[in-house]
């Protein structure tokens, strides 16, 4: 059986998702009970706990073959728990543990980043089968701004629109991961999963919602504070908000432009979703009055 911790986030879902459709069985860990129901509904076997919990983590990985281990974004705990989770699995004796880690966790800078690269180093001390999964950023991230895109005809992210980024479409990251964990093989390879054929900037992403929804938007930069006003920014601690700022510091300076799709392709033997792609689907399934 297959563990997925995380389970009823975007990549979770997507990977689930993709999993049901091969009729593979899923323990899914969830915070709580309606999670539990809604991660049900994809077609896994909801398992209700904290996984900063020791108990819960044995629990869940009792009778468990391979885990695909995805921590919350910006959780405080993220480093313990994946050592924790690395060292309770050795002792399960887990055959293989997919690590959901992050493209460039190099970052020192970016707690969240370079948490994931201490974890890959426990991975490849710890004797363990490994495989590591690094997605870029998921095109899905806009879905949480785009009314206000739509409404303003401005694409505004603190960082120069620019910079070059690699992107993923989260149901081709779910397709590949799928195969990634039911596959033979892949022990010991690092993926690092992007959609688009080459890095792209802003601006493209702005052409491409314009040509989707049929109204003219334009990629500006602003300030790390004119975001504070949005809900998910006010639902952050002031350590994670610190941590997102150093993310988009991070960007503006550097992008992260060298990225291509040819692992994803490669991982699903099928072309991958283009950013134009990803709009019009979005402008067909964005309810008007939302936006
Ligand atoms: N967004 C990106 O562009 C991107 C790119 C690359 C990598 N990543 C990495 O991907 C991960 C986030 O993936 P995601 O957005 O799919 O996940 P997510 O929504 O941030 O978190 C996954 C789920 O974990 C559950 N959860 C939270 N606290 C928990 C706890 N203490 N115990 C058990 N479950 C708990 C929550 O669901 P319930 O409370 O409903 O159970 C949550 O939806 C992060 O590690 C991030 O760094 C993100």
């Amino acid at each position: 059986m297959i563990l997925i911790s995380g389970a009823n986030g975007t990549a979770g879902r997507a990977v689930i998702t993709h999993l049901a459709r091969r009729g593979v069985t899923v323990r899914a860990l969830v915070s709580n009970a309606q999670s539990a129901q809604s991660i049900e509904a994809f077609g896994a076997t909801p398992m209700v706990g904290d996984m900063r919990d020791p108990e819960v983590r044995r629990r869940a990985l009792a009778g468990i073959s391979t885990f695909y281990h995805i921590a919350p974004g910006l959780m405080a705990e993220e480093l313990d728990v994946g050592r924790q989770f690395i060292a309770q699995a050795r002792g399960e004796g887990i055959k293989r543990f997919v690590l959901h880690g992050v493209s460039y966790p190099y970052a020192p800078n970016i707690d969240f980043h370079w948490t994931k690269m201490k974890l890959e180093v426990e991975l490849l001390k710890s004797g363990l089968a490994f495989t590591i999964i690094r997605p870029t950023q998921f095109m899905q991230n806009i879905t949480w701004s785009l009314p206000q895109i739509l409404q303003l005809g401005e694409f505004a992210l603190p960082y120069a629109p620019e910079r070059r980024m690699g992107f993923v479409h989260i149901d081709d990251l779910g397709k590949a991961v799928a195969n990634v964990l039911t596959e033979p093989g892949h022990a010991g390879a690092t993926y690092e999963l992007c959609s688009t054929a080459r890095p792209i900037d802003r601006n493209h992403i702005a052409a491409a919602l314009s040509r989707a929804f049929g109204v003219e938007i334009r990629a500006v930069r602003c300030s790390f504070d004119d975001l504070q006003g949005s809900h998910f920014f006010a639902s952050l601690t002031a350590a994670q908000r610190q941590q997102l700022a150093n993310m988009y510091e991070y960007i503006d300076r550097y992008g992260t432009a060298y990225f291509n799709n040819d692992v994803l392709q490669m991982l699903t033997g099928e072309p991958t979703t283009s950013y134009q792609a990803f709009a019009d689907e979005l402008a067909h399934t964005t309810i008007p009055s939302q936006t």
